[in-house]
């Protein structure tokens, strides 16, 4: 155990103090290090104690795992949290996000933030003088993607060479798997209706980062999609912030459904994602995301493992 520490601390203490934006922060080998960490924790083979530290949680959208899984993971590390809720904080009344991070950084250990524009997060880092964690933007949901590729990993007992095909819109959680899956040499394809596919810029980011040889692809056909899939993936088709567009996208997105039909064309040992909250009967069937294949109740656990870790990296607990 103990040469596994310092094999994690090498790796990781490097990231102390950093920034967690974007998947593309953390390299290959420092993402493998923290899954190592995630599993200790998870199975409480380490207890790391940060002593009285507090993070800030500042979320302009609505929440139910990301919140109390980081409360949570700092409840579990000695920690606190406090909840700087923008309308109840001068945040919500137009104080800039220049004073504000400024001041939260001489109360505050860390702060996790939840916003619609990524360029507002990476304001909010450009002031503070602690780690800012993205929580979710309308780009990417990093903290997400780590949990997924975790999960995976403890499924398969590896990544390189996987076969993930995400059906659905090409939004924030598609782009954090591509970026973070090309990084850990995982064929990830995303398959969305035309006129709804990933970034070009992330896919483009996700390929120049890719590794051992795997396929960022995008595609328009679930069918083919799916052929040797061993994970299938889904999320809602309209995000948050897309509500006026609901009824719109029920109907072009109606043939991207997760269901019984795409789970017998892939891979026999295929298991199915989701990051939550799910609209049953749109994006995933009842049958699909309470199958035998689901790992989703699994996945949503383990945001609180690699949450835990992360911040006990970035605070410097190892
Ligand atoms: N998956 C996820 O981020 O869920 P919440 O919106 O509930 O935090
Ligand atoms: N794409 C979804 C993810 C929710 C966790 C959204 O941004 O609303």
């Amino acid at each position: 155990m103990a040469s596994a520490n310092f094999g994690i601390a090498s790796e990781l203490s490097s990231f102390c103090k950093r920034d967690f934006l974007s998947s593309s922060d953390l390299n290959h080998n420092q993402i493998l290090s923290l899954f190592e960490l995630s599993k200790q924790l998870k199975y409480g083979n380490r207890r790391i104690d940060l002593g009285n530290r507090v993070l800030g949680l500042i979320f302009t959208k609505a929440s139910t795992r990301t919140r109390v899984s980081f409360q949570v993971a700092m409840a579990r590390l000695g920690g606190q949290t406090v909840d700087l809720n923008p309308q109840v904080t001068q945040l919500g009344r137009g104080e800039p996000i220049k004073d504000t991070a400024r001041v939260l950084s001489r109360y505050c250990d860390v702060l996790a933030i939840r916003t619609f524009s990524q360029a507002e997060l990476e304001e909010y880092a450009k002031w503070a003088t602690i780690p800012v964690i993205n929580a979710l933007t309308d780009l990417e949901h990093p903290c997400q993607a780590l949990a997924d590729y975790l999960t995976i990993l403890e499924k398969f007992g590896h990544l390189k060479g996987i076969n993930l095909s995400y059906i659905g819109d090409g939004n924030n959680v598609a782009n954090s798997l591509m970026i973070c899956g090309a990084m850990l040499g995982v064929n990830v394809r995303i398959c969305s209706p035309k006129g709804f596919e990933a970034d070009s810029k992330i896919v483009d980011k996700a390929k120049s980062l890719s590794r051992f040889g795997c396929e960022i692809s995008i595609n328009n056909d679930p069918l083919e999609a799916v052929k040797k899939a061993q994970v299938i993936y889904t999320d809602v088709w309209a995000s948050m912030g897309q509500e006026k567009e609901q009824l719109k996208r029920k109907k072009i997105f109606q043939n991207h459904i997760v269901d019984q039909k795409l789970i017998e064309i892939a891979d026999k040992s295929v298991i199915i994602l989701h990051c939550l909250p799910a609209h049953r009967g749109e994006e995933i069937t009842e049958e699909a995301l309470e199958g035998k294949n689901s790992c989703i109740f699994t996945q949503a656990e383990n945001r609180l493992h690699v949450q835990q870790a992360l911040l006990a990296v970035q605070l410097g607990g190892l």
